[in-house]
């Protein structure tokens, strides 16, 4: 048996510049739509490490070191950090990209691999489709 999705328009899309967002309580459930660069992104308010207000967090952008003592930040505002923990989620499609547990000062034996993979933490945030009909946002649950 499938599920039948309910539409629920929430806004205008012109309301929603690029680099904002908007709460709101559909069906029960808060959910934080953000536009990225122009695309439209849909998440549970609730962060899946531990139920924080995720959506109300700080947008930012990935953090990279080329090498040691250098960092920079890339991808500005596609990143969401959690204002409970601080974890990080990368807004289109809610993977976590750090394990504060594994953050800790110990040895490990060191490689060189190659690969986005091997920094993606264990959640990811439940996520919503966004579509925009004639200037609409609609959100599919
Ligand atoms: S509740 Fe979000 S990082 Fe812990």
């Amino acid at each position: 048996m499938t599920r039948q999705l309910t539409r629920h328009v929430i806004g205008s899309a012109a309301d929603l510049p690029p680099g904002s967002r908007k709460l709101v309580k559909v069906a029960g459930r808060e959910i934080g739509v953000f536009n990225v660069h122009g695309a439209f992104y849909a998440l549970a308010n609730i962060c899946p490490h531990g139920g924080g207000s995720l959506c109300e967090g700080f947008v930012t952008g990935l953090s990279v070191a080329p090498r040691p003592g250098q960092y920079e930040l890339i991808r500005e505002g596609e990143f969401l950090r959690c204002p409970l923990h601080g974890w990080e989620f990368e807004i289109a499609t809610g993977q976590s990209y750090c394990d504060p547990k594994n953050t800790r000062l110990r040895t490990f034996n060191a490689s060189v691999e190659h690969g986005a993979e091997l920094v993606k933490g264990p959640y990811v945030a439940e996520s919503f489709e966004v579509k925009v009909e004639e200037d609409y946002i609609v959100l599919d649950l």
